[in-house]
């Protein structure tokens, strides 16, 4: 996979638009609790928002993505922090971690037990791992927009669409086949205002869907982006506002004790 087949990250845009995303991660720092000294390896880091606060906290963290884009950025935006370009499938590092720390990546990951085995080996024993990502059923109705647009257009959205979107009782299967010990899982709504007012629906899609687009010239991007939002005008928009149908999954797991 290469990042242009989850469409490429726009750095900028995802600090200027998106920024919701890591703001919302703070409960996921919260569930994580980095005390003073922890090492911290934020997996699916992006522009590093999450791994900062983490480092305000005292934890020494290491941020990994996918993108050289979100990579760049977020070595500009914390110069003080170690910054790497790794895929969660395969990173492996020399050292081990107290903990491993994810917010809004691993639905970018479909191979999922590759990224659990990740975790495992970068955890040492005893150590944690807490994660928050899209749970089953994570912006279906936006989902169906979208497909039924691309479609339109004489595009197959299937194999276009980078998404993983498990229930808790895979996703829990997923740690256990990695050897990690699962002691809370949760799925629950999180119905999302998009920022951008009567732009956000816009400002979503540039962000998250890209791979859909991909190859397609301007006027179909626009027939496209037009399309999804009058499909999701009337469910989603309300007020000026725009809220998207988020559904998280939370997970906290453990790696047992050697
Ligand atoms: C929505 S952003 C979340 C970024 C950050 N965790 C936050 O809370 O703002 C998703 C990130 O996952 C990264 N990503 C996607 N697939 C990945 C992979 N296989 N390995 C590492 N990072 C990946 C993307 O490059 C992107 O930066």
């Amino acid at each position: 996979m290469k990042e242009a087949e989850q469409g490429k990250w726009d750095a900028d845009h995802y600090d200027t638009q998106m920024h919701f995303v890591s703001k919302l991660g703070r409960g996921v720092v919260e569930l994580l609790g980095p005390v003073q000294g922890e090492s911290v390896l934020d997996l699916g880091c992006g522009t590093g928002s999450l791994a900062g606060q983490m480092a305000l906290l005292g934890a020494e963290v290491t941020g990994v993505d996918f993108s050289e884009t979100m990579i760049e950025q977020a070595r500009l935006k914390y110069p003080e922090l170690l910054f790497e370009v790794g895929d969660a499938r395969t990173y492996r590092s020399g050292r081990k971690f107290d903990a491993v720390f994810s917010n809004a990546a691993l639905h970018w990951v479909p191979q999922a037990d590759e990224a659990a085995r990740t975790v495992a080996e970068a955890l040492r024993p005893g150590g944690r791992f807490a994660a928050e990502f899209g749970g089953f059923g994570n912006v279906a109705r936006i989902e169906r927009a979208i497909h039924e647009a691309v479609r339109e257009e004489g595009i197959d959205p299937e194999p276009r669409n980078p998404w993983y979107y498990p229930t808790i009782g895979e996703y829990t299967g997923v740690l256990e086949r990695a050897g990690l010990d699962v002691r809370f899982a949760e799925r629950f709504d999180r119905p999302t205002e998009l920022p951008g007012g009567e732009e956000a629906i816009r400002h979503w899609l540039h962000a998250f869907a890209g791979s859909f687009l991909a190859g397609t010239d301007a006027a179909a991007r626009e027939r496209i982006t037009q399309s999804v939002e009058e499909r999701l005008r009337p469910e989603l928009f309300r007020d000026g506002t725009w809220t998207g149908d988020y559904c998280r999954i939370r997970v906290l797991a453990w790696k047992p004790q050697g």
